[in-house]
C-alpha cells in the first residue's frame, strides 16, 4: 500500500511524533509498504492531494495532530487514515468533555471542576476557589484540559497555591482542571481493534511523587508489564478501559490512562494516539500480548478508516 506516514507537526509533542514516526516508518517499510514520510504545513493538502495515497498513518501527538484536526482534513479528501475519527479524537483531547461523557456512562473518574481563562480573569471565579476545594478536596491536581506529556501537571496541597497552578496549566490551554488528587498505581491500558491489551504499570523510581514531567524522563519510571495485579483487578481495569474507549468512540486504537486506588480504577484520560516508539506503553504492552512492532503496525493499518 502507499502510505503517507505524518509526523512531526506544530505541538509540543513534536520530538516524541518524530521518534514514533521514524519507528512506524522502519515498520511499514519491512512490511513492503510505499512510505512517504510528510510534516504538517502549509502544503499539507496539496501534497496530499498530489500523493494519492492509499491510507495515512497519523504518528502525531498533541494538538493538531491527535485534535481532530488532520483527521477532519484526511476525512474531507476521502484519505483513510490510522486511529479514532474525528469527533473521537475531540472528546478525547479536552479531559475536561471526557470527563462528563466517562460519567454520562457510569464510568469512574475523579471528581473535578473546571476553569476557563475567562471564568477567572472576567467573572471572578477565583472567589471560588473555596468551594473547588469543597468539591474535589486537597491535595487537588490542576492540569490544563488539552495537553499530554504531563506539561503543566501540577499537585496543590493547599488552597493559596491554586492560583500559581492553574495559571501554569492556563498557560497550556484557555481551560484547566482541577481535579481530585488520587493515591494509588499507576496503570495505562492500550487498546488495539476492540482488544484491551495487558496492562502497563508506572513505578516511580525515587520520590517524585509530585514531579510527573520528571516521572516520565528517562529513569523517572520503569514500566511493568504486564502489571502484577490479580485477576480480578486486571479483568476490571480492562473492562472499565475498554468501556472507556466504546464511550468516547474511540476507533483504531487509543490508551486509557489510569490510577488505581483503593476504590478501584479512576480514569485520569483516554490519549487518541498513543506514542509508538520503542519505549512507548502501546508497543510494549502489544509485545507482552504476543504482538510484535511490525504486527502491530500492520493491525493499526488494516483498522484504518
Ligand atoms: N487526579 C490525579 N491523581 C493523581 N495523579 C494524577 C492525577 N492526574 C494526573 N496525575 C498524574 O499526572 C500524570 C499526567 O496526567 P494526565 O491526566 O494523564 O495528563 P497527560 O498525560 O495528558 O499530561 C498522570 O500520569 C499521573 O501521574
Ligand atoms: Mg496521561
Amino acid at each position: 500500500m502507499k502510505v503517507a506516514l505524518l509526523q512531526g507537526g506544530r505541538s509540543l509533542e513534536r520530538g516524541v511524533s518524530l521518534r514514533s514516526g521514524a519507528r512506524v516508518s522502519e515498520a511499514l517499510l519491512s512490511l513492503g509498504h510505499e512510505v512517504e514520510s510528510l510534516d504538517l504545513g502549509p502544503d499539507l493538502v496539496s501534497v496530499l492531494e498530489q500523493m494519492q495515497p492509499d491510507v495515512a498513518f497519523i504518528a502525531l501527538h498533541g494538538i493538531e495532530g491527535e485534535d481532530g484536526t488532520v483527521q477532519a482534513l484526511l476525512e474531507l479528501l476521502g484519505i483513510p487514515h490510522t486511529g479514532p475519527r474525528v469527533a473521537a479524537c475531540q472528546r478525547s483531547m479536552d479531559k475536561s468533555l471526557s470527563k462528563y461523557i466517562l460519567r454520562e456512562h457510569g464510568l469512574p473518574t475523579p471528581d473535578w471542576v473546571t476553569y476557563s481563562e475567562a471564568a477567572i480573569r472576567d467573572f471572578g471565579a477565583a472567589s471560588s476557589f473555596q468551594k473547588a476545594v469543597a468539591t474535589v478536596g486537597l491535595p487537588l491536581v490542576a492540569k490544563p484540559a488539552s495537553q499530554g506529556s504531563s506539561l503543566g501537571v501540577k499537585v496543590v496541597t493547599r488552597v493559596e497555591d491554586i492560583p500559581d497552578a492553574l495559571i501554569t496549566a492556563l498557560s497550556y490551554d484557555s481551560r484547566a482542571l482541577l481535579e481530585t488528587w488520587v493515591s494509588g498505581r499507576e496503570l495505562a491500558v492500550s487498546v488495539l481493534g476492540d482488544r484491551a491489551l495487558p496492562v502497563v504499570e508506572a513505578i516511580p523510581t525515587d520520590n517524585n511523587a509530585y514531579d510527573f514531567e520528571a516521572r516520565y524522563e528517562i529513569g523517572g519510571a520503569s514500566f511493568e508489564c504486564p502489571a502484577a495485579l490479580e485477576d480480578a483487578q486486571t479483568e476490571e481495569v480492562s473492562r472499565v478501559a475498554l468501556a472507556a474507549y466504546v464511550a468516547l468512540g474511540c476507533s483504531g486504537f487509543a490508551r486509557v490512562d489510569l490510577i488505581l486506588g483503593e476504590d478501584g480504577p479512576m480514569i485520569l484520560e483516554i490519549n487518541a494516539i498513543p506514542g509508538l516508539t520503542e519505549t512507548s506503553l502501546l508497543p510494549q504492552a502489544a509485545e507482552a500480548g504476543g504482538i510484535s512492532f511490525e504486527e502491530m503496525v500492520e493491525q493499526i493499518l488494516d483498522l484504518a478508516c
